[in-house]
């Protein structure tokens, strides 16, 4: 059995003033009209595990709208040990309060790497653009993905970016005449080593994460042949020498033009690239399979089935594949799933699910539920639930 997430409580997190509510392993259906709270509520759960927001760069839009921080707590069931206590807190202008069983996490990074003791895959509607947007959502896609597994590859992309972007600083101060060529070779060594480290990072994962792409798409969409490749401007073993060669033009044109944070993901189905010729349906189906596919590779990589985290999935699809994924879900570890409609899911699935109703920020799971509902756990923790809502 894996870990899976247990309880989750938002305070003044997005349209929840203050929400608990408890989850079960395997299948979790979150029901609920439309602008009721539900993409909020797998927000709330994936800003627990991972410390940010996977949604929006700017925490500060979290906090529910007159409040003047946010705080979410969470309970992380683990096989063969205890019980987990998370909590992020934040107010804007402050630095993130993160806690592990109420001990202080001072890195982020750290933390995104499975401090919680649970990972997550998500998926909202909006990742579409991971397939049909611009290189750097994927490249975003992909850091995101090696971050939750290595802290050292977090630092490495954060630490490469800032180092481009003061390169790119001198290479306009050069051709402006401030500085002197000289000082380039020097910033370029560490530009090459960031920069390198990233993509070794990349290189390594690509190959599994094609593969799994391929086969989660043969059961999603078809048999035709689904491929994910990368497409650089450089190799780990060419990026210095690279760098090295573009200087000039570089300096003339005031930006970095190879590297890392120029490369892409190229996806393609029966050979034909997807971001540029993709139906919708393709295309939203094949940000399905990747999701999938860095299920596996995280699986793969620690051991542990990460939780998948499903917002209104199962609108825009067929029947066929509505039913595969209802058994994908129950054969996870755990799967949490937005839905406006419970007719997507069949009366069978159902008993066997958690069933979680939303309204107006309010959530009801523990009298409603089907199946795993348990009662009784809500007033143990009520009673063992931090009393103190503001970030410590
Ligand atoms: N920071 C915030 N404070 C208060 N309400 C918010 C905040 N951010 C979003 N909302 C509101 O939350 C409501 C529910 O959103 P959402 O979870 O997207 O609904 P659903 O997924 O059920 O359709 C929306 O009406 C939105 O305006
Ligand atoms: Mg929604």
């Amino acid at each position: 059995m894996s870990s899976y997430f247990r309880a989750l409580r938002l305070v003044n997190f997005r349209n929840y003033e203050s929400a608990t509510v408890f989850f079960a392993p395997g299948l979790n259906v979150a029901v609920g009209e439309n602008a009721q709270g539900k993409t909020n509520l797998l927000e709330g759960i994936s800003f627990a595990i991972s410390g940010s927001s996977t949604r929006t760069a700017s925490d500060s839009e979290v906090v529910r709208w007159g409040a003047d921080f946010a705080r979410v707590e969470g309970r992380i069931a683990r096989p063969e040990s205890d019980e987990r206590r998370i909590a992020v807190g934040y107010a804007p202008g402050q630095k993130k309060r993160i806690t592990i069983d109420g001990a202080p996490e001072r890195s982020l990074a750290d933390y995104a790497a499975g401090g919680a003791g649970v990972r997550a895959i998500t998926f909202f509607p909006d990742d579409i653009r991971i397939v049909k947007g611009a290189p750097s959502d994927r490249r975003e896609f992909l850091d995101a993905l090696l971050s939750s597994l290595r802290p050292a590859y977090a630092n490495a992309a954060a630490e490469y970016t800032k180092a481009v972007q003061q390169r790119n600083h001198l290479l306009r101060r050069i051709r402006d005449g401030y500085s002197s060529g000289k000082t380039l070779d020097t910033w370029d060594r560490k530009v090459a080593q960031l920069g390198t480290e990233v993509l070794e990072g990349r290189e390594r994962a690509l190959p599994h994460l094609g593969e799994h792409f391929a086969s989660s798409m043969r059961d999603l969409y078809g048999p035709e042949k689904a491929a994910v490749t990368y497409s650089g401007t450089a190799t780990p073993e060419s990026y210095s020498e690279r760098l090295r060669e573009a200087q000039s033009a570089d300096v003339e044109r005031g930006t970095t033009s190879v590297g890392p944070h120029r490369d892409d993901l190229k996806l393609t189905l029966g050979g034909v690239d997807l971001t540029v010729y993709g139906s919708q349906g393709q295309q939203r189906l094949a940000t399905l399979g990747l999701k999938f596919a860095a299920r596996e590779y995280v699986r793969g990589t620690v051991g542990e089935d990460p939780i998948l985290l499903m917002d209104d999935v199962m609108s825009e699809l067929d029947e066929r594949r509505r039913e595969y994924l209802t058994e994908y879900f129950l054969h996870s570890a755990q799967a949490v799933v937005s839905t406006t409609n419970l007719d997507y899911f069949g009366a069978g699935t159902l008993g066997r699910a958690k069933v979680i109703r939303i309204s107006g920020g309010r959530i009801e799971s523990d009298t409603t539920a089907c199946g795993n509902g348990r009662s009784g756990a809500a007033a143990e923790f009520q009673r063992t639930w931090s009393q103190r809502p503001d970030p410590e």
